[in-house]
Protein backbone atom coordinates (compact mmCIF):
# COMPACT_ATOMS: atom_id res chain seq x y z
CA UNK A 1 0.00 0.00 0.00
CA UNK A 2 1.67 3.48 -1.42
CA UNK A 3 -0.39 5.77 0.82
CA UNK A 4 -3.47 5.90 3.60
CA UNK A 5 -5.05 9.14 4.50
CA UNK A 6 -7.49 9.95 7.12
CA UNK A 7 -9.33 12.84 8.83
CA UNK A 8 -10.29 13.37 12.82
CA UNK A 9 -11.99 15.60 13.75
CA UNK A 10 -12.05 18.25 16.70
CA UNK A 11 -13.97 18.05 19.99
CA UNK A 12 -15.58 19.20 22.15
CA UNK A 13 -17.44 18.63 25.48
CA UNK A 14 -21.21 19.43 26.38
CA UNK A 15 -20.80 18.90 29.50
CA UNK A 16 -17.61 18.52 31.42
CA UNK A 17 -18.06 17.57 35.56
CA UNK A 18 -14.91 17.08 36.72
CA UNK A 19 -13.79 15.28 40.12
CA UNK A 20 -11.13 15.79 42.48
CA UNK A 21 -7.43 15.33 41.99
CA UNK A 22 -6.60 11.26 42.16
CA UNK A 23 -3.32 10.59 43.48
CA UNK A 24 -1.54 9.90 40.05
CA UNK A 25 -2.48 13.20 39.21
CA UNK A 26 -5.39 13.21 36.81
CA UNK A 27 -8.55 13.71 37.84
CA UNK A 28 -11.94 11.66 36.99
CA UNK A 29 -14.35 13.11 34.53
CA UNK A 30 -18.10 12.92 33.49
CA UNK A 31 -18.33 14.65 29.97
CA UNK A 32 -19.95 14.22 26.81
CA UNK A 33 -17.63 14.06 24.14
CA UNK A 34 -18.76 15.56 20.51
CA UNK A 35 -17.00 15.71 17.18
CA UNK A 36 -17.24 18.90 15.23
CA UNK A 37 -16.48 19.07 11.66
CA UNK A 38 -13.31 20.99 11.81
CA UNK A 39 -10.62 18.32 11.00
CA UNK A 40 -6.67 17.71 11.13
CA UNK A 41 -5.41 15.22 8.61
CA UNK A 42 -2.88 12.23 8.50
CA UNK A 43 -1.31 11.12 5.57
CA UNK A 44 1.12 7.71 5.64
CA UNK A 45 3.35 6.58 2.91
CA UNK A 46 6.14 4.03 3.06
CA UNK A 47 9.38 5.20 3.84
CA UNK A 48 13.16 4.43 6.30
CA UNK A 49 12.62 5.24 9.32
CA UNK A 50 10.01 7.79 10.94
CA UNK A 51 9.80 11.10 9.37
CA UNK A 52 6.97 13.84 10.05
CA UNK A 53 5.91 16.69 8.24
CA UNK A 54 3.42 19.63 9.26
CA UNK A 55 1.25 21.42 7.32
CA UNK A 56 -1.96 23.51 7.06
CA UNK A 57 -3.00 26.56 8.82
CA UNK A 58 -1.53 25.46 12.06
CA UNK A 59 1.39 23.38 10.83
CA UNK A 60 4.08 25.48 12.08
CA UNK A 61 2.40 25.67 15.90
CA UNK A 62 3.85 21.99 17.05
CA UNK A 63 7.51 21.33 16.57
CA UNK A 64 7.65 17.96 14.00
CA UNK A 65 10.25 16.33 17.02
CA UNK A 66 10.12 13.35 18.90
CA UNK A 67 7.54 15.34 21.48
CA UNK A 68 4.97 15.11 18.48
CA UNK A 69 1.88 12.99 19.76
CA UNK A 70 2.42 11.72 16.33
CA UNK A 71 5.78 10.89 16.30
CA UNK A 72 5.06 9.04 19.68
CA UNK A 73 1.68 7.18 18.28
CA UNK A 74 4.01 5.50 15.29
CA UNK A 75 6.54 4.28 17.96
CA UNK A 76 4.13 2.85 20.61
CA UNK A 77 1.93 1.22 17.61
CA UNK A 78 5.25 0.02 16.08
CA UNK A 79 6.37 -1.25 19.90
CA UNK A 80 3.21 -3.19 20.49
CA UNK A 81 3.15 -4.36 17.17
CA UNK A 82 6.77 -5.63 17.27
CA UNK A 83 7.70 -4.02 13.83
CA UNK A 84 10.01 -1.46 12.74
CA UNK A 85 8.57 2.50 12.71
CA UNK A 86 9.00 2.74 9.29
CA UNK A 87 6.69 5.80 8.06
CA UNK A 88 6.77 9.22 6.10
CA UNK A 89 4.15 11.05 7.78
CA UNK A 90 2.56 13.99 7.28
CA UNK A 91 -0.29 15.93 9.40
CA UNK A 92 -2.16 18.51 7.75
CA UNK A 93 -3.14 20.85 10.70
CA UNK A 94 -6.52 22.55 10.81
CA UNK A 95 -7.36 22.40 14.36
CA UNK A 96 -5.49 24.86 16.89
CA UNK A 97 -3.60 23.99 18.69
CA UNK A 98 -3.81 23.85 22.54
CA UNK A 99 -6.92 25.36 22.00
CA UNK A 100 -9.51 22.71 23.80
CA UNK A 101 -10.13 21.27 20.90
CA UNK A 102 -8.03 17.47 21.33
CA UNK A 103 -5.98 18.61 18.30
CA UNK A 104 -2.84 16.90 19.09
CA UNK A 105 -4.95 13.75 20.13
CA UNK A 106 -6.42 13.86 16.78
CA UNK A 107 -2.89 13.81 15.36
CA UNK A 108 -2.17 10.76 17.42
CA UNK A 109 -5.38 8.95 16.97
CA UNK A 110 -4.92 9.47 13.24
CA UNK A 111 -1.86 8.18 13.10
CA UNK A 112 -2.71 4.89 14.95
CA UNK A 113 -5.14 4.46 12.36
CA UNK A 114 -3.00 4.96 9.16
CA UNK A 115 -0.02 3.62 10.60
CA UNK A 116 -2.13 0.52 11.22
CA UNK A 117 -3.16 -0.01 8.04
CA UNK A 118 0.27 0.72 6.07
CA UNK A 119 2.18 -1.89 8.14
CA UNK A 120 -0.77 -4.36 7.29
CA UNK A 121 -1.14 -5.14 11.35
CA UNK A 122 -4.89 -5.29 11.28
CA UNK A 123 -4.78 -4.96 15.61
CA UNK A 124 -8.32 -5.29 17.20
CA UNK A 125 -10.30 -2.05 18.08
CA UNK A 126 -9.75 -3.02 21.88
CA UNK A 127 -5.49 -2.82 21.10
CA UNK A 128 -5.94 0.46 19.41
CA UNK A 129 -7.96 1.66 22.23
CA UNK A 130 -5.53 0.74 24.90
CA UNK A 131 -2.38 2.36 22.63
CA UNK A 132 -4.33 5.29 22.61
CA UNK A 133 -5.17 5.73 26.25
CA UNK A 134 -1.75 5.55 26.73
CA UNK A 135 -0.99 8.22 24.38
CA UNK A 136 -3.67 11.10 26.27
CA UNK A 137 -6.92 10.93 28.04
CA UNK A 138 -8.93 12.64 24.87
CA UNK A 139 -7.05 10.15 22.29
CA UNK A 140 -9.24 7.13 22.74
CA UNK A 141 -12.52 9.54 21.81
CA UNK A 142 -10.61 10.64 18.77
CA UNK A 143 -10.37 7.26 17.51
CA UNK A 144 -14.20 7.13 16.84
CA UNK A 145 -15.47 10.76 16.89
CA UNK A 146 -19.23 11.25 17.15
CA UNK A 147 -20.78 11.96 20.55
CA UNK A 148 -19.85 9.75 23.17
CA UNK A 149 -20.15 9.78 26.97
CA UNK A 150 -16.94 9.62 28.36
CA UNK A 151 -15.76 8.33 32.23
CA UNK A 152 -12.44 7.44 34.28
CA UNK A 153 -10.01 10.48 33.27
CA UNK A 154 -11.75 10.75 29.53
CA UNK A 155 -10.68 6.75 28.10
CA UNK A 156 -13.63 5.31 29.01
CA UNK A 157 -16.52 5.84 26.30
CA UNK A 158 -19.98 4.97 25.43
CA UNK A 159 -21.07 6.03 22.23
CA UNK A 160 -24.64 8.43 22.41
CA UNK A 161 -26.93 8.47 19.33
CA UNK A 162 -27.84 12.19 18.55
CA UNK A 163 -31.22 13.04 16.64
CA UNK A 164 -30.21 15.27 13.80
CA UNK A 165 -27.19 17.81 13.05
CA UNK A 166 -26.66 20.46 15.54
CA UNK A 167 -24.48 23.61 14.15
CA UNK A 168 -22.02 25.64 16.09
CA UNK A 169 -19.81 28.07 15.74
CA UNK A 170 -15.94 27.94 17.14
CA UNK A 171 -14.46 31.52 18.36
CA UNK A 172 -10.82 31.00 18.60
CA UNK A 173 -8.89 33.23 21.06
CA UNK A 174 -5.06 34.33 20.43
CA UNK A 175 -2.57 32.13 21.97
CA UNK A 176 -2.92 29.20 23.79
CA UNK A 177 -4.09 27.44 27.36
CA UNK A 178 -2.12 24.58 28.80
CA UNK A 179 -4.75 22.04 29.86
CA UNK A 180 -2.31 20.78 33.20
CA UNK A 181 -2.14 24.81 34.26
CA UNK A 182 -6.14 24.71 33.90
CA UNK A 183 -6.20 21.63 36.62
CA UNK A 184 -4.11 22.94 38.65
CA UNK A 185 -5.77 26.55 38.61
CA UNK A 186 -9.79 24.45 39.10
CA UNK A 187 -8.09 22.90 42.03
CA UNK A 188 -6.70 25.86 43.46
CA UNK A 189 -10.03 27.21 42.76
CA UNK A 190 -11.53 24.31 44.76
CA UNK A 191 -9.32 24.07 47.43
CA UNK A 192 -11.68 24.81 50.06
CA UNK A 193 -14.63 22.83 48.72
CA UNK A 194 -15.66 19.49 49.05
CA UNK A 195 -15.78 18.38 45.29
CA UNK A 196 -18.08 15.94 44.50
CA UNK A 197 -17.73 12.79 42.61
CA UNK A 198 -18.48 13.99 38.61
CA UNK A 199 -21.94 13.19 36.59
CA UNK A 200 -23.53 14.38 33.52
CA UNK A 201 -26.67 15.82 34.04
CA UNK A 202 -29.58 13.34 32.23
CA UNK A 203 -31.16 16.29 30.81
CA UNK A 204 -28.11 16.54 28.41
CA UNK A 205 -28.74 12.58 27.48
CA UNK A 206 -32.50 14.03 26.85
CA UNK A 207 -31.56 17.03 24.63
CA UNK A 208 -29.62 15.21 22.68
CA UNK A 209 -31.20 11.62 21.70
CA UNK A 210 -34.27 14.46 20.93
CA UNK A 211 -32.13 16.43 18.94
CA UNK A 212 -33.24 19.75 20.90
CA UNK A 213 -30.75 21.98 20.41
CA UNK A 214 -32.65 24.80 22.76
CA UNK A 215 -32.89 22.45 25.45
CA UNK A 216 -29.45 21.43 25.15
CA UNK A 217 -28.68 24.86 25.28
CA UNK A 218 -29.71 25.49 28.66
CA UNK A 219 -27.99 22.19 29.83
CA UNK A 220 -24.40 23.04 28.55
CA UNK A 221 -21.69 23.34 31.17
CA UNK A 222 -18.53 23.17 31.99
CA UNK A 223 -16.49 22.68 35.47
CA UNK A 224 -13.59 24.01 33.85
CA UNK A 225 -14.80 27.24 32.84
CA UNK A 226 -14.13 29.02 35.50
CA UNK A 227 -10.72 28.06 35.52
CA UNK A 228 -9.95 28.95 31.86
CA UNK A 229 -11.68 32.21 32.45
CA UNK A 230 -9.45 33.11 35.58
CA UNK A 231 -6.44 32.59 32.96
CA UNK A 232 -7.71 34.71 30.61
CA UNK A 233 -10.31 37.07 31.71
CA UNK A 234 -11.28 38.01 27.77
CA UNK A 235 -13.18 35.13 27.71
CA UNK A 236 -15.93 36.99 29.50
CA UNK A 237 -16.07 39.19 26.68
CA UNK A 238 -16.09 36.44 24.36
CA UNK A 239 -18.89 34.48 25.89
CA UNK A 240 -20.69 37.31 26.09
CA UNK A 241 -20.85 38.54 22.74
CA UNK A 242 -21.91 35.12 21.57
CA UNK A 243 -25.21 35.74 24.31
CA UNK A 244 -25.81 38.92 22.77
CA UNK A 245 -25.87 37.56 19.74
CA UNK A 246 -28.37 34.86 20.66
CA UNK A 247 -26.82 31.76 20.37
CA UNK A 248 -28.95 29.08 22.44
CA UNK A 249 -25.91 28.56 24.55
CA UNK A 250 -21.53 29.18 24.73
CA UNK A 251 -19.37 27.02 26.42
CA UNK A 252 -15.58 27.04 26.71
CA UNK A 253 -14.53 24.42 25.28
CA UNK A 254 -12.54 21.62 27.65
CA UNK A 255 -9.63 23.71 29.19
CA UNK A 256 -10.07 26.42 26.78
CA UNK A 257 -9.47 28.60 25.23
CA UNK A 258 -11.92 28.04 22.13
CA UNK A 259 -15.26 28.96 22.74
CA UNK A 260 -18.19 27.05 20.90
CA UNK A 261 -21.82 28.16 20.45
CA UNK A 262 -24.61 26.77 19.76
CA UNK A 263 -27.19 27.61 17.06
CA UNK A 264 -30.59 26.91 16.23
CA UNK A 265 -29.88 25.60 12.67
CA UNK A 266 -27.05 26.55 9.61
CA UNK A 267 -28.90 30.33 8.78
CA UNK A 268 -28.28 30.77 12.27
CA UNK A 269 -25.07 29.42 12.55
CA UNK A 270 -23.93 32.19 9.39
CA UNK A 271 -24.68 35.31 11.68
CA UNK A 272 -23.61 34.17 14.87
CA UNK A 273 -20.50 33.81 13.28
CA UNK A 274 -20.52 37.14 11.15
CA UNK A 275 -21.58 38.80 14.49
CA UNK A 276 -18.62 36.88 16.75
CA UNK A 277 -16.02 37.95 14.03
CA UNK A 278 -17.48 41.52 13.97
CA UNK A 279 -17.22 41.32 17.90
CA UNK A 280 -13.07 41.63 17.87
CA UNK A 281 -13.25 39.26 20.75
CA UNK A 282 -11.76 36.65 18.84
CA UNK A 283 -9.06 35.20 16.16
CA UNK A 284 -10.54 33.08 14.41
CA UNK A 285 -14.54 31.48 13.53
CA UNK A 286 -15.35 28.42 12.07
CA UNK A 287 -18.96 27.50 11.72
CA UNK A 288 -19.14 23.52 12.42
CA UNK A 289 -21.70 21.10 12.53
CA UNK A 290 -21.75 17.56 14.40
CA UNK A 291 -21.49 14.70 15.50
CA UNK A 292 -18.74 14.33 12.99
CA UNK A 293 -17.32 10.77 12.70
CA UNK A 294 -13.66 10.41 12.25
CA UNK A 295 -12.41 8.41 9.05
CA UNK A 296 -15.17 9.92 6.60
O1 LIG B 1 -4.08 12.89 29.26
P1 LIG B 1 -3.41 14.13 28.83
O2 LIG B 1 -1.97 13.94 28.45
O3 LIG B 1 -4.17 14.88 27.78
O4 LIG B 1 -3.40 15.08 30.10
C1 LIG B 1 -2.60 16.23 30.19
C2 LIG B 1 -2.65 16.73 31.62
O5 LIG B 1 -3.96 17.21 31.93
C3 LIG B 1 -2.36 15.68 32.66
O6 LIG B 1 -0.99 15.56 32.92
C4 LIG B 1 -3.11 16.22 33.87
O7 LIG B 1 -2.37 17.24 34.50
C5 LIG B 1 -4.33 16.87 33.24
N1 LIG B 1 -5.50 15.97 33.21
C6 LIG B 1 -6.18 15.71 34.39
N2 LIG B 1 -7.28 14.90 34.38
C7 LIG B 1 -7.75 14.38 33.22
C8 LIG B 1 -7.08 14.65 32.01
C9 LIG B 1 -5.96 15.45 32.04
O8 LIG B 1 -5.77 16.18 35.46
N3 LIG B 1 -8.84 13.62 33.24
Amino acid sequence: MLQVITRIPAKINLTLSVGPRRSDGFHDLATVFHAVTLYDEVRASAGEGLALTMSGPYGDAVPADDSNLAVRAARALARRARVPANVRLDVRKSIPVAAGLAGGSADAAGTLLVCDQLWGLGLPDAALMSIAASLGSDVPFAMTGGTALGGGRGERLRPLSVDGVLHWVLAVADGELSTPEVYARLDELRADAVVPDPAVDDQVLVALSEGDPVALGRTLHNDMQAAAVALRPSLEQTLAAGRELGSLGGIVCGSGPTCAFLARDAAHAGELADGLSASGTCAAVHPVTGPAPTGD
